[in-house]
């Protein structure tokens, strides 16, 4: 027994920024050091996501209590955890998915291995007297992440006409994290004030962008143009679109129909083949500044990804999110077969710490890209900025610079950049 082994568990159900219970975990060390961590929760979920353990009684948060998730921390994880050494991460998480013993920790939850997960490693990083960004990520950990910021919002994440979910500016040619953050901030008061000149809706969704119904997709794209010349930069050379269109949500409402492809479930209803779509994104790419496209096509679609790739990977960083559900078993085979040529990381898709960063590894090594990313359904727990610092991995996707539950990772990466002072290198390229 050392300070660095686990002495003692809690765990309870909090709120996330939907209303939602969620899991919070604090984890006691035996050299009295504690760690505490919040899991997120998705509403676009990938369909090979580890499972979100939910009660499903109705009668309870409408089904979405997690009574069951906070009583497997106590009873069954914290038996599987106490007194091993959580510098390990690894042997601590294998010993939560023997606890577990399914494939998709649909036993005990990933909300409740997760929470334990990560919050061993705050623990960890408190005992060693180190940020957590250094204590995981070691004395190479400096990178800030080039954020993409998610002004306006539709899909699933807001009840406007839009159907894709996430249009994003990512301010990528700057020399730091903090000029580069300023410049989103000051585009997205922009972007309110020409939606408010032009009789349009300023509330926001999920994510902290705003919600309007526009004429068409393409209009979203324009106002982000005004918006980032009206607060006086350059779009194309500073500031370039980042787009998460969500498309496993078109071919579930295709599906939905009895159809194969991909149906425009809010503007025309229009169910359009996977070629159909990849063509809108190659114009998109021919007539914007389109730096990424994240989730272009459906999750099973393999073939159409490799179609995407073919065409659009030489120009455009192509993400996984649903594709890979931060999974290295499906990010092999997006590398085997020529998918994609980046993986958005979502701790809560895999559910551990070490399996998270094994992915980023992997992609990494491969010549990948990786983008950290949150949740739609967040908290105050901003565990995912350090995490960005400590892979190094360059970008970050945590929402429109609004919301607490989004401006808490902001808030801690400006933190972690003037800790890192001169040192500190931006994941973008001026
Ligand atoms: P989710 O959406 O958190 O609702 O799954 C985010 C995304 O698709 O990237
Ligand atoms: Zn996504």
């Amino acid at each position: 027994m050392n300070e660095f082994c686990v002495e003692q568990l809690s765990a309870r159900w909090v709120l996330d920024s939907r209303g939602n219970p969620t899991v919070r975990v604090e984890v006691g060390l035996a050299g009295g050091a504690r760690g505490v961590a919040i899991v997120p929760s998705g509403a676009s979920t990938g369909e090979h996501e580890a499972v979100e353990l939910r009660d499903g009684d109705k009668a309870v948060f409408g089904g979405k209590g997690v009574s069951k998730a906070v009583a497997n921390v106590l009873d069954r994880l914290a038996p599987a955890v106490a007194g091993l050494d959580a510098r390990d991460q690894a042997a601590l998480d294998h010993a939560m998915l023997a606890a577990d013993g399914s494939a998709n920790k649909g036993v005990l939850g990933a909300n409740a291995i997760l929470g334990v997960s990560l919050a061993a490693a705050h623990a960890v990083a408190a005992e060693a007297g180190l940020p957590l960004y250094r204590s995981v990520g070691g004395a190479g950990a400096r990178t800030l992440p080039a954020p993409m910021l998610n002004v306006i919002n539709g899909g699933k994440h807001a009840d406007n006409n839009l159907d894709f979910q996430e249009f994003m500016v990512q301010p990528w040619g700057f020399d730091d994290f903090e000029t580069a953050l300023r410049a989103g901030v000051e585009i997205y008061h922009a972007l309110r004030g020409l939606l408010h000149e032009a009789g349009l809706n300023t509330a926001v969704g999920d994510e902290g962008g705003f919600a309007p119904d526009f004429k068409t997709a393409e209009e979203a794209l324009q106002f982000l143009e005004r918006a980032t010349k009206k607060a006086g930069y350059g779009w194309g050379t500073q500031v370039f679109i980042a787009l998460d269109p969500a498309a496993s949500e078109l071919a579930n409402e295709a599906k939905k129909a009895g159809k194969p492809g991909y149906k425009r479930f809010k503007s025309d209803q229009a169910i359009i083949t996977s070629d159909e779509l990849i063509d809108t994104w190659a114009q998109w790419c021919d007539n914007y500044p389109v730096r990424s496209i994240e989730d272009g096509l459906d999750e099973n679609d393999w073939a159409g990804w490799k179609k995407l790739t073919d065409r659009l990977g030489e120009r455009v960083q192509l993400v996984g999110d649903d594709l890979f559900v931060t999974n290295i078993k499906f990010l092999r085979r997006g590398l085997d077969d020529g998918c994609a040529n980046a993986i958005l990381v979502k701790p809560n898709q895999i559910g551990t710490l070490s399996e998270t960063l094994e992915a980023v590894d992997l992609a990494r090594r491969n010549g990948y890209g990786a983008v950290m990313s949150h949740r739609s359904g967040e908290t105050e727990d901003s565990t995912i900025a350090d995490l960005a610092v400590a892979t190094n991995c360059g970008q970050i996707k945590t929402g429109a610079p609004c919301r607490s539950d989004r401006n808490a990772k902001y808030n801690r990466l400006l933190v972690i950049a003037q800790e890192l002072g001169p040192s500190a290198l931006y994941g973008g390229g001026a």
